[in-house]
């Protein structure tokens, strides 16, 4: 696939001046279908779908139904049914969490390498409903220990309820056997949620094909607008889950003393939606059918070799995950030793137009078992990223790493 002409339909690439935004794991880029998706949607048809039926009311629904077609195609769902509209890959995460009945002692298995996403709901849990949430080990170089996992597994028997896993790490770019992990899950009838949010993106993901359960990922991530999520979830699953946000859509009707919960996916899209974003998500998912993700993610892999290569000897620093890029997709994120990543990352901006993230990602932990405050610089590619994006970040990173150290 020629990648590179593609940049044309992104309106922050097209200028010569052009960032080398390398920040894709944080939130991507725009193409002009996307924008021009919101725009219509406030000029031409301003109005609330799934109520009115009115001619606003009746586009707008329409355009929430092909986009939930859209993403239930792009992830191979087997019914539309099976996808929520939620806020961002979190808010999946936690109706998830929150939405199933715990009893005490029930086991919850996640790594060592959760974004806080897919820690804290766990967490909070715990100091609420006495569960037993447990830490999987990775192997010293962050790839998956299948074997402390099934260790896991058999430690906890009969009380494991919930595997929640991310399948591609935010913080180092790992991905993780998920078809695996989930049939040894199964075999302890217990339940497989995935953080998708650094895979779906990125990677061809068929739900069915990865015999999961849940699968959260963030529509900000995917080339779509900010504030839009999604959950899939097998649909008797979701059909078991109450609501974390109950209200109008929720229910087929209400007395003064009772409620009738509608079918999900209305059950968990309480109160008046992102209608724009939802429309919106529907010209992105359209806009990433038009691509090969397999091809998507070669392209990372070859743009992270350059990164890998160019970084990887330079004194002081230290690429987080295992040397092979290929473990790693587009990710490339640095320990940069005495440096602060912080600063690193604003001259990067500053001297060459070059926007990575610095700090923590959001992986608190992780930093503080391995006492590394600082966190890493982390440097993050997409398809529309380029050769020349890449090294203008090798080059302008091993300048500062020269001038600074
Ligand atoms: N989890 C997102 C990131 O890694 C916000 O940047």
């Amino acid at each position: 696939m020629d990648f590179k002409t593609m940049r044309e339909d992104f309106p922050t690439l097209r200028s010569s001046d052009a960032p080398a935004y390398l920040d894709n794991a944080c939130v991507t880029l725009k193409p002009q279908s996307v924008i021009d998706s919101i725009h219509r949607y406030y000029t031409e048809t301003p109005g609330c779908g799934g109520r009115s039926v009115h001619r606003y009311g009746t586009a707008v629904s329409k355009g929430v139904r092909d986009a939930r077609k859209g993403l239930a195609a792009f992830i191979n769902a087997e019914s539309t049914n099976e996808i929520v509209f939620t806020r961002n890959a979190t808010h999946s995460l936690n109706q998830i969490a929150h939405g199933m009945s715990w009893n005490k002692g029930d086991v919850v298995l996640t790594t060592d390498r959760e974004h806080n996403s897919n820690l804290v709901p766990w967490l909070q849990l715990e100091q609420e409903r006495g569960i037993d949430h447990r830490v999987v080990k990775s192997h010293e170089n962050n790839t998956f220990d299948l074997e402390a996992f099934e260790e896991s597994c058999k430690e906890a028997g009969s009380n494991l309820r919930m595997v929640s896993m991310s399948h591609v790490g935010n913080l180092d770019g790992v991905s993780i056997p998920i078809q695996e992990i989930a049939k040894i899950a199964h075999d302890f009838d217990a339940l497989v949620s995935v953080d998708g949010a650094q895979s779906t993106p990125h990677m061809n993901v068929d739900v069915q094909e990865l015999g999961i359960d849940f699968l959260s990922f963030s529509i900000h991530k995917m080339c779509g607008p900010s504030g839009m999520g999604g959950l899939w979830g097998r649909y008797d699953l979701l059909d078991d889950l109450r609501t974390i946000q109950s209200g109008g859509q929720t229910v087929t009707s209400s007395t003064y003393t009772e409620a009738s919960w509608a079918q999900p996916p209305a059950r968990f899209e309480g109160g008046l939606g992102n209608f724009s974003g939802m429309v919106a998500t529907g010209a992105a998912v359209e806009y990433l059918t038009t691509l090969d993700m397999n091809a998507v993610h070669q392209h990372e892999i070859k743009l992270n070799k350059i990164m890998t290569k160019g970084v990887k000897d330079i004194a002081g620093l230290e690429i987080i995950g295992p040397e092979d890029a290929t473990q790693r997709g587009g990710i490339c994120s640095i320990l940069l030793d005495e440096l602060p990543t912080h600063d690193v990352a604003l001259l990067l901006d500053e001297a060459a137009g070059v926007m990575v993230r610095s700090g923590q990602h959001c992986v608190h932990s992780w930093f503080a078992d391995k006492g590394l405050p600082q966190g890493s610089l982390r440097a993050s590619a997409y398809f529309y990223n380029t050769e020349e994006d890449v090294k203008r970040f090798v080059d302008t990173l091993t300048e500062i790493v020269h001038t600074l150290g």
